[in-house]
C-alpha cells in the first residue's frame, strides 16, 4: 500500500507554468483548448470583472462562484482543470462595465483524445462530412509541433489537434462553438494528439538550471495499489518527459504495450503518470529537470521491516546517488537565492507594477 506523497522541498521555479491565452484589446478571440488542463485568459486591468455565458446561450453572469476559477492580481482569469461544460464566452470588463477583451473558448473533452504515433504508422482522423441540415466538414485543426521533450538524445514531441467544423463560405469554427446546444453523437467529434520521434541538440544557452521539486513517496510495506504521480508545472501544452530509474518513458513504448509498468495519462499529455511499482521517477518539462519522486520507508514499514529482517527492496539506499544529492543541494541553494530574488521582485513589482503576465514563459497567442 502506498500511503502518502510528501513534498520535501518546494521551490519557486523560474520556468513558470501557466499557459496564457491572449487576445488584443477590445477584441473577441475564438479558441479551442483541452479540458482538464490549466490555462490563464489574459486581461490587463487591475479591477477586471469577468462575465460568462455558456455555449447553450444562457444570460451572461458575473463569474464568482466557480470553485476552479480565480482572478489573478493583474486581472487575468485562471482556470484550473476547466471542464467541457465551461465552454462559452468569457468577457473581461472594467469597473464601469466597459469591454476590455472577450474569449469564446471551446474546452474539448480531453478524455476522448485520439492519440496516434507517426513512427508507428498510425493515421490521424480523416476529414468527414456530416449532415446537419446542410453538409458541413469536420476536420482537425493542428497546432504547431511542441518542442522535443529531451535534447542530445532521442526524444518525442507532440502536437494537439482540435475538432473544427467548416461550412463554406463561413470561417471554420471549433466544433462545440458551432454545434452549441445541438445534441450530436458522432465519434469523429473529438480532439487529437499526434506524437513523433525527435532528436535535437542541447542548447546550453537555453538551460535555465531552475530549482526543482523533490518528493518522498512513503511506502508502507508491499505495494498493492497503483498510484498517480503529477509532474508539477507541467501540462498538455508543454513538452514533458518521465524517467523510471533513469530510463526514459515514451509514448511509443506505451502504445506498443511496453510501458515499463507505468501509464502516461493521455488526457493531460503525460503530466500524470500511473505507477505500479516502487522506483525513482523523474519528470522533465521543456527539457528541464522538474521533479523527482523517491520511495521512502514510512515509520510503520520500517518497524515491520525490522521485525521481519526481510527486505523486499532496498529503498532509501539506492535513491540518492552522490551526483543527485549534490544537485539537490544546488537546488536548495538556488531555492534560497530564488526566495531572495522573489522578495526583491515583489518589492520592485509594487513600485513599477510591470505587466507580469506578458513575461510568462509559455505564451499561446490567439490569432
Ligand atoms: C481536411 O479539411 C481541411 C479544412 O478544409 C483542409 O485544410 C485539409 O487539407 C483537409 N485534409 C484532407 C486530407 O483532405
Amino acid at each position: 500500500m502506498w500511503a502518502s506523497l510528501c513534498l520535501v522541498s518546494v521551490s519557486f521555479p523560474v520556468l513558470w507554468a501557466q499557459t496564457l491565452i491572449s487576445c488584443s484589446y477590445k477584441s473577441l478571440c475564438q479558441q479551442a483548448l483541452l479540458s482538464g488542463n490549466d490555462i490563464v485568459l489574459h486581461c490587463d486591468h487591475k479591477e477586471a470583472l469577468w462575465y460568462f455565458s455558456s455555449i447553450l446561450g444562457e444570460n451572461i453572469f458575473l463569474l464568482n462562484s466557480w470553485p476552479n476559477i480565480k482572478t489573478l492580481p493583474g486581472g487575468s482569469l485562471q482556470l484550473t482543470k476547466p471542464q467541457p461544460s465551461q465552454a462559452g464566452l468569457f468577457r473581461c470588463e472594467d469597473s464601469t462595465n466597459a469591454l476590455l477583451v472577450e474569449y469564446e473558448i471551446d474546452f474539448q473533452d480531453a478524455t476522448t483524445l485520439h492519440i496516434t504515433h507517426k513512427d508507428l504508422g498510425q493515421k490521424p482522423l480523416q476529414n468527414e462530412t456530416l449532415n446537419l441540415g446542410g453538409q458541413v466538414l469536420i476536420f482537425t485543426h493542428w497546432e504547431p509541433w511542441q518542442d522535443c521533450n529531451r535534447c542530445g538524445e532521442p526524444g518525442e514531441r507532440k502536437r494537439l489537434g482540435y475538432c473544427y467544423v467548416e461550412e463554406p463560405p463561413e470561417k471554420p469554427m471549433p466544433c462545440w462553438l458551432y454545434l452549441r446546444d445541438e445534441e450530436v453523437q458522432y465519434s469523429r467529434l473529438r480532439p487529437e494528439m499526434q506524437v513523433e520521434r525527435c532528436l535535437v541538440p542541447c542548447d546550453p544557452g537555453k538551460e535555465i538550471k531552475q530549482p526543482f521539486f523533490i518528493y518522498d513517496i512513503y511506502q508502507l510495506g508491499k505495494l498493492t495499489n497503483p498510484m498517480w504521480l503529477t509532474c508539477p508545472l507541467a501540462s498538455i501544452y508543454r513538452p514533458i518527459m518521465w524517467e523510471v530509474n533513469g530510463i526514459p518513458l515514451t509514448w511509443r513504448g506505451q502504445l506498443v504495450g511496453q510501458g515499463m509498468n507505468t501509464v502516461l495519462d493521455t488526457s493531460t499529455g503525460g503530466r500524470q503518470l500511473q505507477i505500479f511499482q516502487p522506483a525513482t521517477y523523474k519528470c522533465y518539462v521543456h527539457q528541464e529537470f522538474m521533479a523527482q519522486f523517491s520511495p521512502v520507508m514510512g515509520p510503520e514499514a520500517l518497524e515491520e521491516q525490522n521485525k521481519k529482517e526481510e527486505q523486499q527492496w532496498q529503498v532509501g539506499k539506492v535513491l540518492v546517488p552522490p551526483k543527485e544529492a549534490d544537485s539537490v543541494l544546488k537546488g536548495l541553494k538556488l531555492m534560497l537565492l530564488m526566495v531572495f530574488v522573489l522578495a526583491l521582485a515583489g518589492l520592485l513589482f509594487r513600485v513599477f507594477r510591470p505587466a507580469w503576465d506578458k513575461r510568462k514563459n509559455s505564451v499561446l497567442l490567439v490569432k
